[in-house]
C-alpha cells in the first residue's frame, strides 16, 4: 500500500477533534441495534466511532485500519467509554491474527483504493459466517454531483474510489439483501461529513452454504 495513501489518514486522524465525530453512523447505529450482540468486524474503521458503539451494546470487537493515529484515538474513545475493542493497523493481512468467524460485519465509509476492492470483500466474506450480516453504508457514484457543489459534505473526488449498486451486487453475490437502497442523505457527522450527500446502504445476510 502506498505510503502516502497512509500518511493522508494519519494527518486527518492526527487532530485532536474526531474527524467524524465520536458518534456512531445514523445507519449503524438504526440496523446493530436490531441484532443480537456477537463478535462484529469493523474494517477500514478509523477513529472507532463505530465500534465503541457496538462495544457499549455488549458486541465483542474487533477493528483494523492503516491508520495508527485512528488506532490511537479509538482507543481513547474506547477508554472513555470503559469498553474494550481490539483494533490492528494494517490491511485485510490483519486478518490472519483474528478470529475465524464474526456473526457480522460493518462497512461504513470503508473507501478503499478500488484495486483493492473486491479482494477486501472476498477475504471478509471468507470470514463471515453462514448466515452472518453485513451493514454497509459509503458513498455512491452519484455522490460527485454532491461534493462539486458542497465540499464540506466530503467523501472521495475520484469516482473509482466511489460505490456503485452493480458492484455491490456482484460482490456479495451469495447474500440476501435484507435492504439495499442508493438515496440521498443529510450528513451531520463531525467535522468532514455535512451536507447532502448520496450513499449506497444495505443490509445482507450470507446465505447458507
Ligand atoms: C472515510 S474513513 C471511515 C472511517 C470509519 N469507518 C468511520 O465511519 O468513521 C475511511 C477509512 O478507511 C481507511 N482505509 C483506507 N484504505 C484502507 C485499507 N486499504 N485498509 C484498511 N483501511 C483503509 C482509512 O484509514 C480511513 O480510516
Amino acid at each position: 500500500m502506498e505510503q502516502r495513501w497512509i500518511d493522508q489518514w494519519n494527518n486527518r486522524y492526527s487532530q485532536e477533534a474526531y474527524a467524524y465525530g465520536k458518534l456512531p453512523n445514523a445507519y449503524l447505529q438504526e440496523q446493530i441495534d436490531k441484532l443480537t450482540p456477537g463478535l462484529i468486524l469493523f474494517p477500514a474503521e478509523g477513529e472507532g466511532r463505530n465500534a465503541v458503539y457496538a462495544a457499549r451494546r455488549g458486541w465483542t470487537v474487533w477493528a483494523f485500519d492503516i491508520s495508527q493515529e485512528g488506532q490511537k484515538k479509538a482507543l481513547q474513545l474506547a477508554a472513555e467509554h470503559h469498553v474494550h475493542i481490539h483494533y490492528l493497523v494494517g490491511g485485510i493481512e490483519t486478518l490472519d491474527n483474528m478470529p475465524d468467524a464474526f456473526d457480522a460485519m460493518a462497512l461504513i465509509y470503508a473507501h478503499i483504493p478500488p484495486d483493492l476492492r473486491s479482494a477486501y470483500h472476498q477475504a471478509l466474506d471468507k470470514r463471515l459466517k453462514p448466515g452472518g450480516i453485513i451493514i454497509f453504508e459509503a458513498f455512491s457514484k452519484k455522490h460527485i454531483n454532491y461534493v462539486t457543489k458542497n465540499e464540506k459534505v466530503g467523501g472521495p473526488r475520484e469516482p473509482s474510489f466511489l460505490f456503485s449498486l452493480d458492484e455491490i451486487k456482484s460482490d456479495f453475490a451469495h447474500y440476501t439483501f435484507l435492504e439495499l437502497q442508493e438515496t440521498e442523505i443529510e450528513l451531520r457527522e463531525g467535522l468532514y461529513h455535512n451536507g447532502l450527500g448520496c450513499v449506497i446502504r444495505f443490509v445482507a445476510r450470507k446465505n447458507n452454504g
